[in-house]
């Protein structure tokens, strides 16, 4: 995912500089050539290089952590707890020593565990560290609302919120189809099929990769999130953040809506939601609180 990432910035030239880490040299060498040499066929005046130690992540503007193992067929994103957590720890101890101002996205799974392990590792700010998952959910339900419609491509606008697991909370009535609520266009079973299509949207590709989970979309939807702290765009995207009272939550990660510029997370949007989607999202805080009481004890 980072190596697809790292080339769609190139490509579109939306940086100056990309520097690719891995603990396989050979791989990350390889990656940097090939998505340098993709970079001077499109014209972009990005430079791609590898990094060879912690001292090329210095000056860095941005960090996107994509470490980690991903799921397999069988596994839960919640499977990935442990391993990844230290592997987040090794990270985040080495961003902060080497880029302490740099704005730092998420992308390792449990992503809204891994948000708050980067957090607590590193002692960086709330706004300094944001997760990637909300983009990646809406497309994969604007995906779904366009195969059951059959019309509206790059007209749809899906709105999803809560954790990136199963207990996510697709929000249909803020979700539109060139401004029109799809409430009006579907009805309650078809609507209630994209919700559950949303939320195992991963798990689809998981299963029929087999060796692995999806890249081309989480590593677009990252690339958004880039563009929008570099530009200092100040859009709006659902993103996974720490909650200071937001929502009724303290000290717990979840995914809602938050505006993007150069000082990372500069707002959070509290939307109005139904008694239902209160509930659904109260049970997605839960599920990741259970996984954040497991960090808080094996780690601090
Ligand atoms: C996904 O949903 C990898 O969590 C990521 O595809």
């Amino acid at each position: 995912m980072g190596s697809t990432l790292a080339f769609t910035l190139a490509t579109n030239g939306v940086c100056s500089e990309i520097v690719l880490k891995d603990i396989r040299e050979n791989f990350v060498k390889a990656m940097a050539l090939d998505i340098s040499q993709a970079s001077n066929a499109s014209k972009s005046h990005t430079v791609v290089k590898a990094a060879l130690t912690s001292k090329d992540l210095e000056n860095s503007n941005i960090v996107v952590v994509t470490a980690g193992i991903a799921r397999k067929p069988g596994m839960s994103r919640n499977d990935l707890l442990s391993t990844n957590a230290k592997i987040m720890k090794s990270v985040m101890l080495e961003i902060k020593e080497n880029c302490p101002d740099a704005i730092i996205i998420v992308v390792s799974n449990p992503l809204d565990a891994m948000v708050y392990s980067a957090l607590k590792f590193s002692n960086f700010s709330n706004t300094q560290v944001v997760g990637m998952a909300g983009i990646l959910d809406s497309a994969r339900m604007s995906h779904y609302i366009l195969e059951k419609l059959g019309y509206g491509a790059g007209q749809i606008e899906s709105s999803v919120m809560g954790g990136h697991g199963d207990d996510m909370v697709p929000l249909p009535n803020h979700s539109t189809v060139a401004g029109v609520c799809i409430e009006n266009l579907l009805n309650e079973t078809q609507i209630d099929e994209i919700v559950q299509k949303t939320k195992n949207g991963g798990l689809e590709i998981v299963k029929l990769l087999e060796t692995g989970s999806a890249y081309y979309a989480p590593a677009y939807a990252t690339s958004l999130m880039v563009e929008a702290i570099l530009n200092n765009q100040k859009r709006i995207y659902p993103c996974a953040v720490m909650l200071n009272g937001e929502y009724g939550y303290e000290n717990i990660v979840s995914g809602v809506p938050v505006m993007l510029g150069s000082k990372g997370v500069e707002k959070i949007i509290q939307l109005n939601l139904t008694q239902n989607q209160k509930l659904a999202f109260d049970k997605s805080v839960s599920s990741v609180r259970e996984l954040t009481n497991i960090i808080d004890k094996e780690f601090f």
